[in-house]
């Protein structure tokens, strides 16, 4: 979108660039007026725009070998397009996202960012680690959501192209400083997109810290298989999940693995998003609908399957592999149509859904879940796959 007009300015960025990756890349003949080329796949680098302190955002167009695309940018790791093909073979868009980066910046549900240093909910925004009370920002009533009010979703972070035998891609790195909304540490994150021969996006996700810290990245790409065309109620969703964390009305886990079985929070059968969206069920008048967390059932670490979501209309297929122990599925209950998208696209209530691998949110609060501390020595490693087919 940036292409043609944009070259001049990203020519002299691309220079710059070109130093700091030349030492990743093979040689620097790769680079042709920010393109480059090897076999069918491709990474093309234009400008998109500037932050209101000057800082250049660069949009990374990666193409597989099967044409199917995705933009990612180097403000919140923002994945902002993304094609999948449908069962005729027509590549479409969808997720959702802005055309520019000033719609990014002025108001934003965290369409495509990775969210960070904890993704998610920290009630009250106060936890307790080695003995020590530390506070954080809060930006969701009294808690702390998504990293606070500037998470690693509004942030530049540094870029550099990436080639794999088997998809190109980006990786994107962060230091976050000690104290930075609260956190104690600083953290070094890197996160790596790669859009695979295999019709993924794969997101590789590492972290270290100088002082002990609780860490819980994820992606918030919101999808809509239809490419928008209407909400998300007909998509059908299947969660490889026994249990889930029940909430107060804050959102915040009371603490409880809950069995999902005989309640509308069972989607281990392929269900309609729509079937019971809005049951009389307690659970679902907190947050209008889904926006719960479900416990993956799984051995701890393992890569698996943890969500497949089919869309009847268009024949497509996500599915959603990762190493993580559970998963946010929001149902976009909190879309009401103010935001108008790409392509004009007005975004209505429950035009798209969010599958965010993670650890249970509030977890640094509660005793019985799995860990989210990050040590200095240790390092923070999870990967999650987007995989895209038709039917
Ligand atoms: C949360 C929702 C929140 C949304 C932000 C989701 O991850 O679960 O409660 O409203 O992010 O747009």
């Amino acid at each position: 979108m940036f292409k043609g007009s944009s070259r001049g300015i990203v020519w002299a960025a691309l220079m710059v660039m070109t130093m700091t990756v030349l030492c990743s890349c093979e040689t620097a003949s790769q680079w042709v007026g920010g393109k480059e080329a090897k076999g069918s796949m491709d990474i093309d680098v234009t400008a998109f725009g500037r932050t209101p302190d000057g800082r250049q955002v660069r949009l990374y167009s990666l193409r597989n070998a099967n044409g199917m695309t995705a933009g990612i940018i180097n403000y919140g790791a923002i994945v902002v397009s993304l094609t999948a093909p449908d069962k005729d073979g027509n590549l479409g868009d969808i997720v959702l996202g802005y055309d520019n980066l000033q719609d990014y910046i002025k108001e934003t549900p965290y369409f495509g960012a990775i969210v960070g240093r904890y993704g998610n909910r920290i009630g009250k925004g106060r936890f307790i680690l080695d003995g020590k009370e530390y506070t954080l920002a809060t930006n969701n009533d009294e808690n702390h959501l998504h990293g606070g009010i500037k998470g690693f979703d509004k942030v530049v972070w540094a870029d550099e192209p990436l080639w794999r035998p088997d998809g190109v891609g980006v990786k994107l790195s962060y230091l976050s400083k000690d104290g930075e909304e609260g956190y104690p540490g600083n953290l070094k994150a890197t996160v790596i997109y790669v859009l695979t021969n295999k019709n993924e996006l794969r997101v590789e996700y590492e972290a270290t810290t100088d002082k002990a810290t609780p860490v819980n990245l994820t992606h918030h790409g919101y999808f809509n298989l239809t490419e928008c065309r209407r909400d998300i109620l007909g998509h059908e969703l299947t969660l490889k999940a026994d249990r889930y964390t029940p909430v107060d009305a804050g959102l915040i886990p009371t603490g409880q693995l809950a069995s999902v079985e005989g309640t509308p929070m069972d989607f281990r059968k392929s269900t309609a998003i729509g079937d019971r969206i809005d049951d009389d069920y307690e659970q679902l008048k907190f947050g209008g609908g889904y926006d719960h967390n479900w416990v993956l059932t799984k051995r701890a670490g393992a890569m698996t399957m943890a969500a497949k979501v089919y869309e009847p209309t268009t024949g497509r297929v996500m599915e959603v592999w990762t190493t993580e122990p559970g998963i946010q599925f929001y149902a976009g209950n909190f879309l009401d149509g103010t935001l108008t998208g790409k392509g004009d696209t007005v975004y209505q209530h429950r035009y798209g859904f969010c599958l965010e691998t993670q650890h249970y949110p509030d977890s640094p609060n509660k005793a019985n879940f799995p860990s989210t501390i990050l040590r200095p020595g240790d390092t923070y490693e999870t990967t999650t796959i987007y995989r895209f087919s038709a039917k």
